[in-house]
């Protein structure tokens, strides 16, 4: 069992005194990050495991795919290699398969279930059990009876290792699904093909139907465990672990189920009342962001500005402990007004001969070199596009940094196209007939070509110059780092590694900057930004002790994906609605991330529409809250290193 005492990092609770709260109907412990919670669920697995062992007894596990396990199966495969870990008395249960699906392709569960642990570890392959997704459509529904038959053979499943889709499914018990339904065949929903849609290459490669483990097989587990990773799973995870039991969201039948665990991450359980609004579930350790995150939700909740907030509207909505120690909501409201309205700069580089005392930046000294890194090619001018014109504008020594090449996200029309006028203009061009080879005869689900892939980069590259050209920096500013973790050809990426933090590193190591600017946008759906954002980290540790480290801030800023709360605002740019068109414009540059992109991830708007939508909703915020009326704000929290 995962020993939550030790484990957890509790937010505004004291170690000791973690308990469910009256809201929570599942047990769930929260890790800062889902690599250690990864590691902590693998242990469970492996003590289980060995526990068997020394009984001579089978151990029988039900295992998930998707992208929660995976650093799961990472930790089983290590503990394997370096500690001897054996797996000879597992047999396994795969919870779904696609179908109709083969074994062979790199989309089946089977692939993804032998990439990531059968083909390293000693389990006998006749003890693995996966659905099989070439069953013919009249021996499916024997198949599925059969399927949790041999489950009940082998004595029911010790352990279940679970995901959840944002639908709520466990397994791809879609909604609808019965509380007691056994394995069976089942639609996927459209949410659920959506999420899948980046790995096929594009919604209509994925599979329709599955085959799936019902509720019924999975409950009877003796022990569950569900691993819940990022701001993606929020909001389902809180339907789950506080909502009513619905066959809207299959996974709260787990209420039901005595011995279950969510492991989450911090991301993952943000929406959790106790995380979010933890007042209103007991006592708290009041420091500066609680306060003001309750204060900013007690506005919205009692539709007033901040100078307006009363002692009574404190008191009656679990912050009477705040108000104690504040003094009075005169003087809580007045330090939340001046820390808010002290955010709020037209000067990102700083104000050049103005007291800085409360300006988010400092005023010396007065023209900055400064890097934006921009972890696709067109980040820095969605996420921080009136930030980046101000930079310049205010004379600032601009860099700019893409990190990848982005060449995954360029369509094979739009490829085409290109390639195609290449050869109009020079017809006798083999590496161009070569291209275009490669890009009309490319199954659906076959990586691109190193031509392909290049041509596609070099289009976002120079889509980035004239975005960057016409914000007003010069060529020579422009850095491509083209980051080698991204080289994969595929959606999945590799994880950071250490040429890409001396990539990294290098380059601050040759600009020495006063400013870095980097993504700290973590809900983008392909993890790119993270392992952007771990170079940056890494780089900065390893040159932190330089000297002229000393006078770099780093400040992150987020767009594409979601947005800061504003209660982690340290800096808001405002634009004026010219600014806000001129950025809209820097932005229509990435023409091949228009019209409906390759990737569009869970949010259907463009990305010029997010963006301005997202700065739009940041300066109506700080308007609600009593402070001036802008067209947009720009937002950003400082990372300290
Ligand atoms: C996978 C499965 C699904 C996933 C869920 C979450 O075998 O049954 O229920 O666990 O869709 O997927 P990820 O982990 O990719 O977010």
């Amino acid at each position: 069992m995962i020993k939550t005492k030790e484990n957890i990092s509790i937010q505004y609770q004291p170690a000791g005194q973690f308990e469910d709260t009256r809201f929570e109907k599942i047990h769930n412990v929260v890790f800062s990050n889902s690599d250690d919670a990864s590691i902590c669920v693998a242990h469970e697995i492996a003590s289980l495991i060995k526990s068997k062992q020394v009984n001579d007894e089978l151990c029988v596990l039900g295992l998930a795919t998707g992208s929660s396990p995976i650093r799961v199966y990472e930790e089983l495969v290590r503990m394997h290699r370096e500690e001897g870990l054996s797996f000879t008395n597992v047999v396994s249960f795969n919870l779904d398969e696609y179908y109709p699906m083969v074994k062979q392709s790199v989309h089946s569960y089977y692939y993804f279930m032998h990439q990531h642990l059968f083909d390293h570890i000693d389990i006998n392959p006749d003890n693995v059990n996966i659905p099989n997704g070439t069953v013919l459509a009249d021996e499916l529904h024997q198949y599925c009876i059969d399927y949790d038959l041999k489950i009940k053979e082998y004595g029911g499943l010790d352990f279940q290792l679970l995901g959840i889709g944002r639908t709520g499914h466990i397994g791809f018990n879609e909604p609808g699904s019965h509380y007691n339904s056994g394995t069976r065949s089942i639609t996927l929903d459209h949410i659920t093909r959506v999420d899948a849609a980046p790995s096929f290459l594009g919604i209509d490669n994925v599979p329709k139907k599955a085959i799936t483990m019902g509720i019924g097989t999975v409950k009877k587990a003796k022990r569950i465990v569900l691993l819940g990773w990022g701001a993606n799973k929020a909001s389902i995870l809180k339907n789950t672990i506080e909502g009513e039991i619905t066959s809207e969201v299959p996974a709260t039948y787990l209420q039901e189920h005595s011995n279950t665990t969510f492991v989450l991450n911090e991301e993952a359980a943000k929406e959790l009342t106790r995380i979010k609004t933890p007042w209103l579930v007991g006592p708290c350790l009041w420091d500066e962001e609680l306060s003001s995150k309750a204060i900013i939700w007690l506005c919205g909740l009692t539709n007033k500005s901040i100078l307006r907030l009363t002692d009574k509207d404190y008191n009656d909505n679990g912050m009477s402990n705040l108000l104690a120690e504040g003094g009075s909501a005169y003087d809580l409201n007045i330090n939340m007004f001046n820390k808010l309205q002290h955010t709020i700069t037209g000067w990102p580089g700083g104000k050049p001969n103005a007291d800085d005392i409360s300006r988010p930046e400092r005023a010396t000294p007065k023209r900055k070199r400064v890097i934006i890194f921009s972890p696709h090619p067109d980040d820095d001018v969605i996420s921080m596009g009136g930030t980046f014109d101000r930079l310049v504008e205010q004379g600032h020594d601009v860099h700019v940094a893409y990190q990848t090449s982005g060449n995954i996200a360029v369509s094979d029309h739009e490829a085409l196209k290109f390639a195609e006028v290449l050869k109009d203009i020079n017809p006798n061009d083999f590496y161009i007939d070569a291209i275009i080879k490669s890009i009309n005869t490319k199954k659906s689900d076959t990586e691109d070509s190193l031509e392909v892939r290049k041509i596609k980069g070099l289009i976002r590259k120079r889509e980035s110059l004239a975005a960057t050209r016409f914000v007003g920096v010069q060529d020579e500013n422009i850095h491509f780092l083209n980051l080698p973790f991204y080289e994969t050809g595929t959606v999945k990426k590799n994880p950071v590694n250490q040429e890409d933090i001396d990539i990294v590193a290098q380059l601050i190591a040759d600009i020495k900057p006063h400013q870095i600017y980097a993504a700290g946008d973590l809900a983008d759906p392909h993890g790119t930004h993270k392992v952007c954002l771990d170079a940056i980290f890494a780089a900065l540790e390893n040159l932190k002790h330089n000297d002229y480290m000393d006078d770099c801030w780093v400040w992150l800023y987020r767009g594409a994906w979601h947005e800061w709360d504003i209660h982690q605002i340290e800096m808001a740019v405002p634009m004026s609605p010219d600014q806000v068109l001129k950025k809209r414009k820097a932005i229509f540059y990435h023409q091949s991330q228009k019209d409906g992109v390759m990737f569009q991830g869970n949010d259907t708007r463009e990305f010029w529409v997010r963006a301005e939508e997202r700065n739009n909703d940041t300066a109506q915020k700080y308007n609600v809250l009593g402070l001036a009326d802008y067209a947009a704000l720009e937002a950003f929290k400082r990372y300290h290193f």
